[in-house]
Formats: structure tokens, C-alpha cells, sequence
């Protein structure tokens, strides 16, 4: 007889192995959150450094209190899409504010950062069109792929040569070309190279989308994202963001400066057959941009905090992905190494992302840390002992303090 769940098998022994460390890295059971930094965990307050809370928003005052408002004036939910149900005043209020705030035509809302990307590209895309992505890409770029139907290319991770290659390679193909990047990669912290990429894109005449997902907020002059540091806002055809990390809510977006944009309200089914987003996290992702309009000193902390961090760990001889940004990702040599220096992070006092294959690129075991403006520069202290403490029990790994293993790029 077979069985649905047969084909999990091997996950589930590779789970159990995981488990013999002692809590479920993939089911932490936060008891109480106390604040943008710190949950109870297990009856012990524990330092978050995995949360992609960046800026810290999730308790700000100004954020709490529109959010509060808005499930008092317009309730608790929509109940519906905006097909079936009406777009609310705020709903189209943060699509203004999205797009002001970009410089751009248009921007729609979608109900989480997932939807936002699934719905673009299989609403911009379909079975006679080609779509190139970097191989990295996040999950929800290739399921979006997948529901457009379209031809899916991918060209090495942050390699704008590769992709210029395959590009050659399609000249003669009469048909729509979108080239998709993210701002910054999730999980190793790593910057698409933007400059180049634009540059190829405008070569070829094709167009291109960035899911800056991890950056808005944290890169550019107004925290717009990775696209407006870089310089090459006029280049993008679509952006992609979340509400889920800076803004501290939970959503998503697409944004053009192309007239017909608007069409994918009646044409994308993750826009169409979905409930819309609640009231309050349109309240909330309205506050929060607000907020990093008006207090770039949220960023300047942010910087600070990561780039005493990234220096702590590097200092500690500890192997980093990337170059000093506010997602640190310290690479293990394996995944067995990973989970007991995960379990005894958690020992510590501190939280951080144990990210393994096949969520990770190349195979990596990785201790992912993410940065926020919230942290005080105590608890980055605090974080690093413990990572200096929770090496020195694991003595199955031998780490030459005399010689930092830092590089850029893992994998
Ligand atoms: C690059 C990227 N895009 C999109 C998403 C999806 O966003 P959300 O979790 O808000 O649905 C994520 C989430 O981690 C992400 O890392």
C-alpha cells in the first residue's frame, strides 16, 4: 500500500536527528514576546537575533497606536478579497503611499510579501514569455515562475556575465525577457550588484524586477531599498517588496511606472482570490512608513549594530557570507555542528535562524543573524559572548582563533 506521506521519510528521520539536540529549531515556542528584541523562551528571556525586524518597528508606539485604531474604526478583518469585497480607504491609501514613496506610477497590495511576488511575475509573464532568474532567488520567485507558465532560465547567483551570456544566446527569440534579482539575499546577506545588472538589462532591451524584500528600508537616501543606493531606480521595471521585516506588519507589494500595471487587480490570481490585507496591517504598514521617512536615525542604528556584529563575530575568527550588512550569516562546517551550536545559542540566551539545505544555497549549514535598530549595543555584546562561549563547549570544532575565516561568499 502506499502512502501520501511515504516521500517524506527521510525528511522525518532528519528531523528526529535535529530534535536529539533538544528544541525544535523549526517550532520555537516563543511564550512571550517582550519586545522587538526579546521573547521569553522556555521561562528565560532570550536576545532575538533572527527576526528580520530591522528597524524595529514592530513596537513602535506610532505603528501600535494606528494599528489599534484601525481594528477599532474598521474591525478585525476584510473577510475577503478586494474583488468580492471592496478595496477599503486604506487599502488604496497605502497604494499611494507606496508608490510616492518610491517615486513610482503604481503600486497594488497584496496580502503577504509571497502572494505579492507569485502574483506579478504569473500575471506579467505567461507560457510564450521567458523569465531569467538568479539562481538564489527565493521561493517565492520560482512559484511565481511556476504559475506563469513561462520559459524559466536561471543564471548563476549574482553574476551579471552569466546572465548577459544566456541573453546572447536568446537574440533571435521574439518575446517578452524579465530578468529577476532580489536587493538582498536572505539568507546569506549578500548584495545583487545592481550597477551591472542594469546595465545588462538596458543592452538587451529586456525588462527587470527586483524583490527588495530585505532592503527596503535599509538601503537608499530614504530607506526606498537596495535599487535607489545603487542608483538605477529608473532602470527596474517592477519592484517587489514585503511588509513583513522593515515595516514590521505582514503583506506585500508590486510597483511600475508602466501605464498598464493596474491590470493585474483583474488579471493575477493571487490578487483576485485571496482576502485582501486587515486594517491593521494597512495601518500599521502607513505608520511605519511614515516612521522611516521621518527618523533616519532608525538606519544609522541599524548600520551601527551590524556593523558591530559583523566585527564581533569576524573578530571571534567565525566565517561570514558577505560583506558588513544587517543580515549576518556565520557558515558551519556541517549541519550536525550547526544544530548544537544553534541548541547552545538558545542555551545562552540567544536566538538566531539555524538555516540548512536545501533552504540554503550550496548546500551551506548556516547561523543566520539579523540586525535591528532595537538592539542596544549591550545585547550585540551579549550575542557575541555567546557565540565565543557556545564555540569554546563545541569542541568538536576546531576553530583557529589566530586566523579569521572570513570571506565573502559562502557556498
Ligand atoms: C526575498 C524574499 N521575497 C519574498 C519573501 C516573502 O515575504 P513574506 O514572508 O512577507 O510573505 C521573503 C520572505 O522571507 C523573502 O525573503
Amino acid at each position: 500500500m502506499t502512502d501520501f506521506f511515504d516521500k517524506y521519510d527521510h525528511l522525518a528521520a532528519r528531523r528526529a536527528k535535529i530534535l536529539e539536540g533538544g528544541v525544535d529549531p523549526f517550532a520555537v515556542p516563543m511564550d512571550r514576546i517582550v519586545s522587538a528584541t526579546v521573547a521569553e523562551i522556555d521561562g528565560r528571556e532570550v536576545i532575538l537575533v533572527g527576526t528580520n525586524n530591522y528597524l524595529g518597528l514592530t513596537f513602535d508606539p506610532e505603528c501600535i497606536r494606528a494599528a489599534a485604531e484601525s481594528v477599532v474604526t474598521e474591525g478585525t478583518g476584510t473577510t475577503g478579497s478586494r474583488i468580492a469585497n471592496g478595496s477599503y480607504s486604506g487599502h488604496r491609501a497605502l497604494e499611494q503611499q507606496i508608490a510616492s514613496f518610491l517615486g513610482m506610477r503604481t503600486a497594488i497590495v497584496f496580502s503577504t510579501g509571497y502572494q505579492a511576488n507569485v502574483g506579478v511575475l504569473a500575471g506579467l509573464a505567461g507560457p510564450k514569455d521567458i523569465i531569467l532568474l538568479d539562481a538564489d532567488c527565493h521561493a517565492s520567485i520560482y512559484d511565481g515562475c511556476q504559475l506563469s507558465g513561462a520559459t524559466v532560465i536561471r543564471f548563476r547567483h549574482n553574476s551579471p556575465e552569466d546572465l548577459d551570456k544566456r541573453l546572447n544566446r536568446l537574440k533571435d527569440h521574439d518575446t517578452n525577457k524579465l530578468v529577476v534579482v532580489e536587493g538582498i539575499y536572505s539568507m546569506l546577506g549578500d548584495r545583487a550588484p545592481l550597477g551591472e545588472f542594469a546595465e545588462v538589462k538596458r543592452r538587451h532591451g529586456v525588462s527587470l524586477l527586483v524583490d527588495e524584500a530585505h532592503s527596503l528600508g535599509v538601503f537608499g537616501d530614504g530607506g526606498e531599498g537596495l535599487s535607489w543606493e545603487a542608483g538605477i531606480q529608473d532602470d527596474v521595471d517592477f519592484v517587489v517588496g514585503t511588509f513583513s521585516k522593515s515595516l514590521g506588519a505582514i503583506g506585500g507589494f508590486g510597483a511600475s511606472n508602466h501605464p498598464k500595471f493596474d491590470v493585474l487587480r483583474y488579471t493575477t490570481r493571487p490578487y483576485m482570490f485571496t482576502a485582501s490585507p486587515s486594517p491593521s496591517s494597512i495601518a500599521t504598514v502607513m505608520a511605519a512608513l511614515r516612521q522611516i521617512q521621518a527618523r533616519p536615525d532608525l538606519r544609522e542604528r541599524l548600520w551601527e549594530n551590524a556593523n558591530h556584529l559583523y566585527h564581533g563575530l569576524s573578530d571571534l575568527g567565525f566565517e561570514l557570507c558577505a560583506a558588513m550588512g544587517p543580515i549576518i550569516a556565520v557558515r558551519l562546517p556541517d549541519e550536525e555542528v550547526a544544530v548544537s551550536m544553534w541548541n547552545a545559542l538558545l542555551q545562552g540566551g540567544v536566538y538566531v535562524n539555524l538555516a540548512l539545505p536545501p533552504g540554503t544555497p550550496n548546500g551551506a549549514s548556516l547561523l543566520r543573524c539579523s540586525v535591528s535598530a532595537a538592539h542596544t549595543s549591550d545585547q550585540i555584546r551579549k550575542v557575541c559572548e555567546a557565540f565565543d562561549r557556545a564555540r569554546r563547549d563545541f569542541t568538536a570544532w576546531p576553530v583557529a582563533e589566530s586566523e579569521p575565516m572570513l570571506r565573502s561568499g559562502c557556498g
